[in-house]
């Protein structure tokens, strides 16, 4: 899924004009290359490390089984190419560059000068997050940040976002007939509806549990500590983007919060709770996010513009963040909230990975 949005993205952008494409596949080697491809040959076998080691960069969407599976195998070859994929597999290997030009790329431009090779894109939480708040980080507004987050069933994969439908699907018809009929009962229908969720039939194979009509309060791994993977995540790549904590020198910025995934199809929300390093004036937090990144959009702080524009709906298949909610809350005046919004497929995956082969590029 994240291979066909990326391969979208790159030919709207005319990507595929800088280089000469060679196209691999994991499942279908010998098949045609994409019919838009003039002049690229045959699908070639994605495992075949010879052929793979005579390019100077390969791009993958593949994930993390595919990197695991061969990229030590190249680097052991002798590969010296740029590897850039969006998997966690390398993310915080120390020589590897987690890549969001908007916001680190002059990190970008100086790992490329001494000879970094590995360039990854980040988790999607932290990337949307990132470019929504990129103002606030560039003007080392942030002591600590709290990220609640509201997770899309993308972040899975294909057959999650089928999974989330076919129960919406399973649970409206299991009440379609009182629905139907104003005068039934509503505890009546939230009654089928309940069942029809604990039914140990609904399929949730990829989810584990259901998921439409509910909520899923952990995300990737049990790190055993109390924390998931996911959330821990979103402290370390955070800083690693920013180039910030031990490795670099600096003190990290504490960035910490609770993963959930919700019903929603692409996009990921986070609602996040910001102490300042001092009480600045809530119009110029607003001016450092709305200049932050070219894609982070200030939403006012109102009703009617939160509803409308701050959702996950509004933003699928577009590179907007919004970013809203900004208010100073009652704990103090150097607490801040704020809500934000990102397309996991765009930023979230895709777009670092075909910006970073332009600069790798020139
Ligand atoms: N781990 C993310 C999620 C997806 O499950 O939503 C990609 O980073």
């Amino acid at each position: 899924m994240v291979g066909s949005v990326l391969m979208q993205r790159m030919r709207d952008e005319k990507d595929f004009d800088l280089f000469e494409p060679v196209f691999f596949s994991t499942s279908n080697a010998g098949g045609a290359a994409p019919s838009w491809a003039a002049g690229a040959g045959p699908l070639q076998d994605a495992h075949d490390i010879d052929a793979l080691r005579k390019l100077p960069i390969i791009l993958t969407a593949q994930g993390g089984d595919y990197t695991s599976a061969v990229y030590p195998k190249l680097r052991a070859a002798g590969w010296t190419g740029l590897w850039i994929d969006a998997a966690s597999t390398l993310r915080m290997k120390d020589d590897a560059i987690i890549v969001l030009d908007p916001v680190n790329r002059p990190v970008i431009d100086a790992a490329l000068q001494r000879g970094v090779r590995d360039f990854i894109g980040g988790n999607c939480t932290v990337s949307c997050m990132l470019m929504g708040l990129a103002g606030l980080f560039k003007a080392d507004m942030v002591e600590w940040m709290t990220s609640m987050t509201y997770q899309a069933a993308s972040g899975g994969g294909a057959r999650h976002m089928r999974e989330l439908l076919i129960q919406f699907g399973i649970l409206n018809q299991a009440v379609s007939a009182q629905l139907a009929d104003p005068a039934s009962a509503i505890l009546d229908i939230d009654r089928g509806v309940l069942q029809a969720q604990q039914n140990p039939g609904l399929p949730r194979e990829n989810f584990g549990v259901p998921l439409g009509g509910s909520l899923i309060p952990w995300i990737d791994k049990d790190l055993g500590d109390g924390m998931s993977r996911e959330e821990w995540k979103g402290g370390a790549e955070t800083n690693k983007i920013l180039g910030r904590g031990p490795g670099f020198g600096t003190d990290p910025v504490p960035v910490d919060g609770l993963c959930v995934r919700i019903g929603a199809m692409r996009c990921h929300s986070q609602a996040l709770t910001i102490k300042l390093r001092r009480d600045i004036p809530l119009d110029e937090i607003n001016e450092a996010v709305r200049t932050g990144t070219e894609w982070a959009r200030l939403v006012p702080n109102d009703r009617d513009s939160s509803m409308q524009a701050l959702t996950p709906v509004a933003v699928t298949g577009t590179l907007d963040i919004p970013v809203g909610r900004l208010r100073k809350m009652s704990m103090g005046p150097q607490y801040l909230s704020a809500f934000t919004v990102g397309d996991q497929l765009l930023w979230g995956a895709a777009e670092p990975l075909r910006r970073m082969l332009r600069i790798a590029l020139g």
